[in-house]
């Protein structure tokens, strides 16, 4: 199985928090948005740098920059807005995608309703951010827009996944790195991630 599992204790630490039961939707929200944060510092560790120059204040110095490709920010409707805040707050500058999803509830394929991609996708990094990968049906279907529309440097960035969902994500898409903050155990017979987070979107969204 190919995922990166972030074992920062910070991250650790807020995962926990998170996975109270009785958690406030403005804790779930706030927490959701840190973790977002340190997932992205982790999932744009290996983006090139190159050395310009530039004016310093004694004369032109040398300084390192992100190189070449743009970053486009994918958040999966609904329950991905929830880390948006936290990946802007490192990657300003990013252009957003937006791709809208549901799980149907019975059959759990994804249901798409909506997408909004920005231009010149082959130009740029995509960094998919929704905080449940499950079976990995979202995940597999988003990408493959992604792919379709040319992009093809692709992460995902997701809070807590199962087992069954990257395996089927790696295997779609071998060329997509996942980061987490955990994998969890397994999936339970309604498609809920055990332990998992309980339904993400309605506790970031506040609805039932
Ligand atoms: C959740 C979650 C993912 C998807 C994961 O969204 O945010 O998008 O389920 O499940 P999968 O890996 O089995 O596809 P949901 O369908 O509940 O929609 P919401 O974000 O609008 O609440
Ligand atoms: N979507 C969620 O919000 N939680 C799960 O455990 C699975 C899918």
């Amino acid at each position: 199985m190919n995922i990166t599992v972030v074992n920062h204790p910070l991250i650790q630490h807020k995962l926990g928090l998170l996975r109270e039961g009785e958690i406030s939707t403005m804790k779930f929200r706030q927490l959701t948005q840190e973790l977002a944060r340190l997932l992205a510092y982790e999932a744009t560790r290996d983006f090139e740098l190159e050395t310009v120059t530039i004016e310093g204040w004694c004369g032109p110095i040398e300084v390192q920059q992100i190189k070449g490709k743009k970053v486009t920010v994918v958040p999966i409707l609904r329950a991905g807005i929830g880390m948006l805040d936290g990946v802007l707050d490192l990657v300003p500058s990013a252009k957003i995608s937006v791709v809208g999803l549901y799980r149907n509830e019975e059959t759990l394929e994804p249901v798409p309703y909506f997408d909004k991609f920005v231009d010149n996708l082959n130009e740029r990094i995509a960094l998919i951010i929704d905080p449940m990968l499950a079976t990995g049906g979202s995940m597999v279907a988003t990408i493959d827009l992604l792919k379709r529309k040319g992009c093809r440097h692709i992460k995902a960035v997701v809070m807590v996944a199962a087992p069954e969902g990257v395996r089927i994500v790696n295997e779609a898409h071998p060329d997509v790195q996942i980061y987490a903050a955990s994998l969890d155990s397994h999936l339970n017979e309604v498609g809920y991630i055990i332990p998992g987070l309980g339904d993400a979107g309605d506790k970031i969204f506040g609805t039932k």
